[in-house]
């Protein structure tokens, strides 16, 4: 019976902790938030609209409750968002907007000095085919989608401080409505012409001895001297590695990531894809202008060889003299259609 009545003793004494601590509990939150509650009253009286307090507290970052799904759809408001601003409306800004100054004004420049790299020798009259049908869709697919991405992307970032001012704040947000749409949308479509040049360039990018040679004389674009090479360049395949592939696919997949938020990005997430997407986008962009430069104003009859597929001989041997053997010799891997003066 003692035992009983001692048990019983403990089991009570257990029971009343067990009370005190959930009251002590339930009435400390209460309590603090009563004090809290009370500096705020004392704060509106000395310092009138000053709710540092509540604010403090919204972005502490702590997640509360919501109906709201979603990883931290409980919390209100990320300050991390304030650093991705200021990043990207400090530095990438601006470094990126001096980039896009400075290379083609440096392109600009260098061909005022040096001028067009023309042809040494006369012109044949007999084309050799360089470039199929499908290896000219892929590259101008990609070039027409990259065109309009880098356009309206640069009226995206730099707009409000370019075209705003020029055009008025509300024909300039109807502008970028259509804007980022065009982006959107074109974004996916870039991506998988990017898959396509990766997939058709891939064989004649890869790395030969013969590039070793190319970058001695640095492509022969200072002293202007004939650099024996194959199909492409070390010049090109730069482009194509660090700036088709590496800088390309870094463009789309940070795209694709901003495209579809419903995946279970987080904030935080989506602000690193921006930041990688603006920086990568705009060092490709600023790579480009050198492409553009060559594949047009830069050497003589190169555009002619994406337009309509086929180059003289003479530009053949000049420009890329082994892969000019190797197509005499029946070994380049790409057919020849035509060797004929027909074309232009
Ligand atoms: C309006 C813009 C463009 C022009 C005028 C242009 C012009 C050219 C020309 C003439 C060639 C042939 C060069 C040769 O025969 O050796 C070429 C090749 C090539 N272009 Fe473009 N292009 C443009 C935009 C682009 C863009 C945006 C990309 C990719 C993002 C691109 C990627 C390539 C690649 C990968 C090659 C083959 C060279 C290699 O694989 O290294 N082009 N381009």
């Amino acid at each position: 019976m003692k035992t009983f009545f001692m048990r019983r003793g403990s089991a009570l004494r257990l029971v009343m902790l067990c009370w005190m601590m959930a009251l002590f509990g339930a009435f400390m939150p209460a309590h603090a938030a009563g004090e809290a509650a009370a500096e705020q009253v004392a704060r509106e009286q000395s310092q009138p609209l000053n709710n540092a307090p509540v604010w403090r507290e919204v972005r502490s970052g702590q997640e509360h409750f919501t109906l709201a799904k979603g990883p931290e759809a409980g919390v209100l408001i990320q300050s991390e968002g304030n650093t991705w601003r200021q990043w990207r409306n400090g530095p990438i800004t601006q470094y990126g907007g001096w980039l896009l100054i400075l290379v083609p004004s440096a392109i600009a420049l260098f061909w005022l000095v040096k001028g067009t790299m023309k042809l040494h020798d006369k012109p044949t009259g007999r084309k050799m085919k360089r470039f199929s049908g499908f290896e000219r869709f892929a590259h101008w697919g990609t070039a027409i989608t990259f065109l309009l991405l880098a356009v309206t992307g640069v009226a995206i970032l730099f707009g409000k401080h370019v075209l705003a001012p020029i055009f008025g704040p509300e024909f300039f947000a109807s502008l970028l409505v259509v804007g980022k749409l065009i982006h959107n949308y074109v974004g996916p479509v870039f991506g998988v012409f990017v898959l396509l040049m990766i997939l058709t360039f891939l064989r004649d990018n890869v790395w030969q001895a013969c590039d070793a040679i190319w970058i001695k004389r640095a492509g022969g674009l200072l002293g202007g001297d004939h650099v024996p090479s194959s199909r492409f360049n070390f010049g090109e395949k730069t482009w194509f590695w660090l700036g088709v592939t590496f800088l390309g696919l870094t463009v789309v997949i940070s795209g694709l990531v901003m495209d579809f938020p419903n995946y279970g990005w987080t904030r935080a997430d989506m602000q690193l894809a921006n930041m990688v997407h603006g920086v990568s986008a705009l060092v490709l962009l600023a790579l480009s202008f050198g492409h553009i430069y060559m594949g047009t104003i830069g050497v003589e009859g190169a555009y002619q060889s994406m337009k309509t597929g086929y180059v003289d001989e003479t530009w053949a041997k000049e420009h890329h003299e082994f892969w000019y053997d190797d197509v005499k010799a029946g070994k380049s891997g790409h057919p020849q259609d035509s060797v004929t003066g027909a074309r232009s």
